[in-house]
C-alpha cells in the first residue's frame, strides 16, 4: 500500500521521522502516523476533519465531485435500479447478488421480521409523548438482552445473523413505536410483501380495516432508505466502529448509532429542517432566516445546508429534491407550501455569497423531511426512518472492522491544558 513516505521534522533537535504514505483506490493519500506513539509526539485533529480512522472498502464520496459509491456503485444508478434489500446485499457481501442470491436473503430477512413478545413490555415503561428516538434507543439496545449470549462476534455466520436480524427487526420495531405513539395496536409483518411495502403497512394498517398500498409511494420511500444506507465514518459509524472495537455486542453498537444518530447537527436534521421550513413559513420571510444564518452571533443554521464532507453538492440530495417532486405530483399536492419554501430558499442561499463561498450546499436532509410529511411519516418519526435505512450501513461497517485482524480498541490520545498536580486541599481550608 505504500510506496511513497512523508517525513515528518519534529522537536527542537529537529528529529527527522519518515512515515509511510498510503495511495487509496480513490480518494486521498493518507500518511501512516501510528509510529508517532513511540516518538511520544501526538497529532490534534479536533472533529477528525484530516484523519482516516480506518481503511475501508464499502463506501467511497468524492465531497468535490459529488460522487458517493456503494461498493463502486454511484447512487444515482442504485436509487433509480436498484431496490434498497438488493443494496442491503450489495454493502454486506460487496457483490450486487445474483437473481437465486437475491431470493434467498429476501427469504432470509423476512424470517426475521418478527420480534420477540416480551419486546412489546419494553414500550408500556415509555409515555406515548416519548420521542419515537428515545423508545428506538431502548429497544434497540434491548435486542442485547435477547441475543447475546448466543453471539460470539469473532464468527462470521453469529455476526452475518446478528446483522440480518438488525436489518429485519429495525422496520418492525421502528412502525411499533409509531404505534405505540398514537395508541394504536401493534402490526405484525406480512411476509409475502417486501421490505418496504412491509414497513409502511406495519405503520399504516389497522386491523380493522384492508390496507391498500400505494406502490409510487413505497417506491419512494424504498428510494429514501437506499440514499441513507450508508455514508463512509460519518459521526453515527464511526460511534458504531468505537464502541464495537471494545467487543460489545452488536445490538449494543447499533443503539450507540442510532444514539448519535439524533443529534440535529447529524441524523436529526431531517426533522429540524422540516421545522425550520414551518417556522419560515412563507417566502416573503426567507431573507429573515438567511440573515440569522449568516450572523456569526446567532447559533441558528439553515437545517439540511452544508456538509463535511460535500464541498459542491451532496448527489443525494439531488435525487432527494426529484423523488420529493414526484411523490407530491403522486399526491396531487401541486400546491405544496413547504416544498415551494425549500425551492425558494436553495435558490437563494445558492446565489449567496456566504453560502458559496463556504461551499454550503442542501445535503440529503434538505428534501428528505417534506417527502417523508407528504407520506405521511409524522416530524419526530423522520430519523427513525434514518436509522431504520442506515442500519445496514452500520452493521457492514461493523462486521468489517471486526473481520479485521488489524483490529484494535479505539481509544484517542489529547491535548491536555488543564492544571498543574496539585495537593488535595481540606474542606476547612477552601
Ligand atoms: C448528515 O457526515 C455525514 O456523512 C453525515 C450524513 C450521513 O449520511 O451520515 O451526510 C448525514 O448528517 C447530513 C448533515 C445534516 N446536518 C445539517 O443539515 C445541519 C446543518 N449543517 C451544519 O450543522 C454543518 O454544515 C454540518 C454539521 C453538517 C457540517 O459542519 P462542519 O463540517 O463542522 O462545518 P462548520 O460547522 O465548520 O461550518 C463551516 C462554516 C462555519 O462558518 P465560519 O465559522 O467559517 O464563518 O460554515 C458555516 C459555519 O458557521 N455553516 C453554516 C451551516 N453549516 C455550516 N452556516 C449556516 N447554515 C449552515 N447549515
Amino acid at each position: 500500500m505504500s510506496d511513497k513516505t512523508a517525513e515528518l521534522i519534529f522537536g527542537p533537535d529537529k528529529q527527522s521521522l519518515p512515515l509511510p504514505v498510503y495511495k487509496p483506490t480513490l480518494g486521498t493519500d493518507v500518511i501512516d502516523i501510528t509510529s508517532l506513539a513511540k516518538k511520544d509526539i501526538f497529532t490534534y485533529d479536533p472533529g477528525f476533519m484530516s484523519t482516516a480512522s480506518c481503511e475501508s472498502k464499502i463506501t467511497y464520496i468524492d465531497g468535490d465531485k459529488g460522487i458517493l459509491l456503494y461498493r463502486g456503485y454511484p447512487i444515482q444508478q442504485l436509487a433509480e435500479r436498484s431496490d434498497f434489500l438488493e443494496v442491503c446485499y450489495l454493502l454486506l457481501n460487496a457483490e450486487l447478488p445474483t437473481a437465486s442470491q437475491k431470493k434467498q436473503f429476501f427469504k432470509t430477512i423476512n424470517h426475521h421480521t418478527l420480534v420477540h413478545e416480551q419486546m412489546r413490555s419494553f414500550f408500556n415503561g415509555f409515555r406515548r409523548d416519548a420521542h419515537p428516538m428515545a423508545v428506538m434507543l431502548g429497544v434497540v439496545g434491548a435486542l442485547s438482552a435477547f441475543y447475546h449470549d448466543s453471539l460470539d462476534i469473532k464468527n462470521p455466520e453469529h455476526r452475518e445473523l446478528a446483522a440480518y436480524r438488525l436489518i429485519a427487526k429495525m422496520p418492525t420495531m421502528a412502525a411499533m413505536c409509531y404505534k405505540y405513539s398514537i395508541g394504536q395496536p401493534f402490526c405484525f409483518p406480512q411476509n409475502k410483501r417486501d421490505y418496504t411495502e412491509n414497513f409502511l403497512y406495519m405503520m399504516f394498517s389497522v386491523p380493522s380495516e384492508d390496507y391498500v398500498l400505494n406502490p409510487v409511494l413505497s417506491r419512494a420511500l424504498d428510494r429514501i432508505f437506499i440514499l441513507h444506507a450508508d455514508h463512509e465514518q460519518n459521526a453515527s459509524t464511526s460511534t458504531v466502529r468505537l464502541a464495537g472495537s471494545t467487543g460489545a455486542n452488536p445490538f449494543a453498537c447499533i443503539a450507540a448509532g442510532i444514539a448519535a444518530l439524533w443529534g440535529p447537527a447529524h441524523g436529526g436534521a431531517n426533522e429540524a429542517c422540516l421545522n425550520m421550513l414551518e417556522e419560515i413559513g412563507t417566502s416573503a420571510n426567507i431573507s429573515k432566516y438567511i440573515k440569522r444564518a449568516k450572523d456569526p452571533e446567532d447559533s441558528f443554521r439553515l437545517m439540511g445546508f452544508g456538509h463535511r464532507v460535500y464541498k459542491n453538492f451532496d448527489p443525494r440530495a439531488m435525487v432527494m429534491r426529484q423523488t420529493c417532486h414526484e411523490v407530491l405530483e403522486a399526491l396531487e399536492i401541486h400546491d405544496s407550501p413547504l416544498f415551494r419554501v425549500a425551492l425558494e430558499l436553495e435558490k437563494i442561499a445558492l446565489e449567496d455569497d456566504y453560502f458559496i463561498s463556504r461551499k454550503l450546499y442542501p445535503n440529503v436532509d434538505f428534501y428528505s423531511g417534506i417527502t417523508l410529511k407528504a407520506l405521511g411519516i409524522p416530524k419526530n418519526m423522520f430519523t427513525v426512518i434514518f436509522a431504520l435505512a442506515r442500519t445496514v450501513g452500520w452493521v457492514s461497517q461493523w462486521n468489517e472492522m471486526i473481520a479485521d485482524p488489524k483490529r484494535r480498541i479505539g481509544r484517542p490520545r489529547q491535548l491536555y491544558t488543564g492544571p498543574m498536580q496539585r495537593d488535595f486541599v481540606p474542606l476547612d481550608q477552601r
